[in-house]
């Protein structure tokens, strides 16, 4: 299939809320997914939403064994989330380090729920249902709400901790 362009924050497509899948196991549907993990590969990125590549559906994939750009995360099972639906399980917060496809070479520090519960289907319309926390948990959220039209610097509650990940974490290097 083809890497697509990713589109950028301030696009009106990643602004959207997208709507919900209603056939499954269609051709359209599978190729839109085999692009999607094309470009999230690609771009080493951790997860990916369909409005990221114009396509405003509600559709995410997420996972990885290793990422290097979220080295210290743990592994993340690769999922294909259709229809997606997460639940806090307590009110317990976690901040920690997103970047976003849609927002290249930027990091911030996010607020997410800790534990969640979270829904939805695979490709062929099999319910998949996870309670998960730590990077699992912040991935599914924030890939969620790209279908809601939703960035993770709208989540940022201090903005000391958002910039450049060279200007971030460079003198580290
Ligand atoms: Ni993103």
């Amino acid at each position: 299939m083809t890497v697509k362009t990713v589109l950028l924050m301030g696009h009106p497509t990643l602004r959207q809320v997208a709507e919900p899948v209603q056939e499954f196991n269609t051709p359209a549907l599978n190729d839109l997914i085999a692009d999607m993990f094309d470009t999230m590969r690609h771009l080493d990125g951790a997860g990916l939403a369909a409005p990221q590549i114009g396509v405003s559906l509600r559709v995410v994939i997420f996972g990885f064994g290793h990422n290097p750009r979220y080295p210290d995360a743990e592994s993340v099972p690769e999922t294909i989330l259709i229809n997606p639906e997460v639940r806090p399980l307590s009110d317990d917060i976690e901040e920690g380090w997103e970047g976003c496809l849609s927002v290249p070479g930027l990091r911030a520090s996010v607020p997410r729920y800790a534990e969640i519960c979270y829904s939805g289907f695979d490709p062929l319309g099999e319910k998949i249902e996870r309670q998960v926390s730590g990077f699992h948990a912040r991935v599914v959220q924030h890939e969620v709400d790209h279908l809601d039209g939703i960035l993770y610097p709208q989540r940022i509650r201090d903005f000391d901790n958002f910039g450049f990940e060279q200007a971030l974490f460079g003198h580290e290097n």
